[in-house]
This record gives structure tokens, sequence and C-alpha cells, in this order.
């Protein structure tokens, strides 16, 4: 199992799944994989998928939007940084693979893992028992941990980072999981419920490594002793660095370039053309500022463009049995970010460089 080709072809998989999910496929390492990469390797594409779609939902109306350049699971890749953005891309994807994995044995799709019911019976508390199927989430935890965490071969910092911050998705995994109930006694009088723990919407997950993101921990390296070259000295410089580090926070390791500006070498597309929601009725007040988060404060200006669209309207119900409507038009209001006159731009200040609104 923990061969270099197990390893390639992790790497080869995610990277595959998530840049290019269609151009993908398992048949071709239906020769040389061992039998276990085999058996797991779509479901934690889907799960690594899963968890950078949930990074675009939540940085949606961020300067930085999660772009495909962000993953950079894998230390092979000379470009990996360690910013708070990073962090996050770390925590989510290693919980979307551990949640589809999970997942995934509860449905029975894999022979080799099933229901965690090993408490089934026990008593868990007032007027309850241990029933029904726990989700498994110690076979998730422990394939995703293969696989993710396969994919860190340094032993520099970073990698330390990286392990640290994978670690705090599959923790978020766990702790967002939800007791449910069931109630048994005379017709329903609910005297004595069984229960189990199921793992909490995806979603929930995402909002809660949101908020870690938001109090992310800066690590802070001696600098001296990691600058004297010596390897054990700077190893022994990150353990006292991480000495101090929660295991559920995430922790970054650079500050945040600008978002606002394009960086091709970083693979960073700007706020430029960006679209920003003004004044709708039941827009957030995270949404509601977006237009200045990213326009504005980025020195562009806010540029309204009007699109028409057409929707049905006005049906009416004929007996019997046809639903006929009309055509509406409306002209709907969209915002986008745009570059200013040159003269204007000259008197911008740039405020809040950086992730921060
Ligand atoms: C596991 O679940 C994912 C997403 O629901 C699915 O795409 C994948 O095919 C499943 N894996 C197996 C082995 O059934
Ligand atoms: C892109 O980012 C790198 C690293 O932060 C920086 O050195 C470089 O100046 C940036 N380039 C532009 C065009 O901003
Ligand atoms: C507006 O938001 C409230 C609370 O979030 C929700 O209950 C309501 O359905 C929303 N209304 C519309 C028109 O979306
Ligand atoms: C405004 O910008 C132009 C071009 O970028 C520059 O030549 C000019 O000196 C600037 N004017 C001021 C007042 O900064």
């Amino acid at each position: 199992m923990r061969s270099s080709t197990f390893l390639l072809f992790s790497i080869v998989g995610i990277y595959g799944a998530v840049l290019n999910a269609a151009a993908w496929s398992v048949n071709n390492f239906l020769m040389t994989g061992p039998k276990a990469y085999l058996t797991y390797s779509s479901s934690v594409a889907a799960g690594a998928q899963s968890g950078m779609e949930e990074c675009k939902f939540q940085f949606g109306w961020e300067r930085w939007n999660c772009p495909e350049s962000a993953l950079q699971l894998s230390t092979h890749n000379r470009l990996r940084s360690a910013t708070r953005e990073t962090s996050f891309v770390h925590a989510i994807s290693s919980a979307g693979v551990m949640y589809t994995l999970t997942r995934n044995c509860s449905m029975g799709d894999f022979e080799s893992c099933s229901c965690d019911d090993s408490r089934n019976g026990r008593v868990g508390g007032r007027g309850w028992v241990w029933g029904g199927c726990s989700d498994n989430v110690e076979f998730g935890e422990r394939i995703s941990k293969l696989f993710v965490d396969a994919l860190e071969t340094g032993h520099d910092t970073r990698a330390l980072i990286n392990l640290h911050n994978n670690e705090v998705g599959r923790l978020a995994v766990k702790s967002t999981m939800k007791r449910a109930c069931k109630c048994h006694g005379v017709s329903g009088s609910c005297s004595i419920q069984t229960c189990w723990l199921q793992l909490a919407d995806f979603r929930e997950i995402g909002n809660y490594l949101k908020m870690k993101y938001d109090q992310a921990h800066k690590l802070e390296m001696d600098k001296r002793r990691m600058r004297a070259g010596n390897s054990a000295d700077s190893r022994g410089a990150t353990a006292e660095a991480f000495h101090h580090v929660h295991s559920t926070e995430l922790v970054f390791l650079e500050d945040s370039p600008d978002y606002c500006t394009r960086n091709a070498s970083l693979g960073h597309h700007g706020t430029e053309g960006r679209e920003c929601l003004q004044a709708g009725k039941n827009l957030s007040q995270w949404e509601r500022r977006s237009c200045r988060r990213l326009c504005t404060e980025c020195g562009l200006k806010v540029e309204e463009r009007r699109t028409e669209v057409v929707s049905s309207c006005n049906c009416k119900f004929h007996w019997c049995c046809t639903v006929r409507c009309e055509q509406c038009r409306q002209l709907v209001a969209k915002h986008f970010c745009a570059r200013r006159d040159a003269t204007v731009a000259n008197h911008t200040k740039r405020r809040n460089k950086g992730h921060r609104r």
C-alpha cells in the first residue's frame, strides 16, 4: 500500500479529479494499481472535488475566491505557499475526502466496512440507548489520511503545516456530527429512544472551517534558528512554534498577497471583472458589502450592466389539463468591478490589502 506507485497514483488522482474530472479515469490504473487504491480512489477524487466546490461557495464573495490554482495539495508543487487561504484549502479538501468515504461506507459501497455499531445496545444517556447505523468516521478518517496525508512527502515546516491543517479538516467532520434518534415505546410514547451519530451536512462543515479560517493562527518561527541551516535546529524551532497551536486551529506561515491585483505567477486573477451584489433585499451584510470589498477598496469602480431575462409568468391553469404562461421580459441589473479612468485611479487609495474585509 505504501509503495511509491500508490503515492504517485494518489497525487495524479486528486489533481486530475479536481482539475479535470472528465479526463481522469480509474481505468488508467486498472492494470497496475494496488487493489485498495482502486477500491477507494474514485471516492477520494469525489471527496476532494466536493471540498473544492464548498471552498468556492464559502469564498464566492471574497477577493480570493478559491481558484483552481489554489489546489496545491502536494509538496511536489514548487509554487506551494502556506497562506491563510491554502490552510483552508487543505482542511476542506481533507474533510471532503473523509466525508465522502464515510458516507460511502454507510451506503454500503465498500465491502470492507459498514456502520459503526460498536456501542449498540449500551445506554447512551437518560432515556436513550445506542442503536441503528452510526456513520463510521473512524473508517473515513483512516482511509482519507492514507490518501491525503501521503501527498506530503517533505519534512519541512510547510509539510508539517499542511498535515496539521489536513487534520483540522478531519476533526471538523467529527466534531460537527449529530445525534439522531428514533422513538420507541407503547404507541409512540417515546419512553425509550435509540440513537446513532450521523454526519452533519457538508455545508455545516464548510461554515465551521470558514470560521476557523477567520481565526487562523500565524505561526511565528524563530527566524534565527531557521536560518542557521541546521536541520535539527530548524525542526526544533518548528516543534516549538507548534507547541502553542490548538489541534482545531488552522495555521499559516505567510501573509496573504494582495488579491485585488492580477498576479499570473501566483495564479491569481485579481478582482477586475468580478460580479458583486448591490442592494438586494435579502442579502447578508457580508454579501451587501461585496461591491465595496471587491471593487471600491481594490481601486476599481462598480459598473452596472443590464441584461434581459426572459421567464414564464402569469401562468393560468386551463381545464383540463394544461398550464399556459406568458413570456415576461425583465431587465436585471448586475454589478461588476471595472477599471476606473486613469486620472481617477490616481486618487484611489488602496485600503485593506490582503484578505481582510
Ligand atoms: C462514493 O460516493 C461518491 C459521491 O457520492 C460517489 O461519486 C462514488 O462513486 C462513491 N464510491 C463508491 C465506491 O461507490
Ligand atoms: C506577484 O507576486 C509575487 C510574490 O508575492 C511578487 O514578488 C510579484 O511582484 C507579484 N507580481 C505582480 C505583477 O504583482
Ligand atoms: C429572506 O430571508 C429570510 C431569512 O433569512 C427568509 O426567511 C426569507 O424566505 C427570505 N426571503 C426571500 C424572498 O428570499
Ligand atoms: C496619474 O497617473 C498617470 C499615469 O499613470 C501619471 O503619469 C500621472 O503622473 C499621475 N498623476 C498624479 C497626480 O499622480
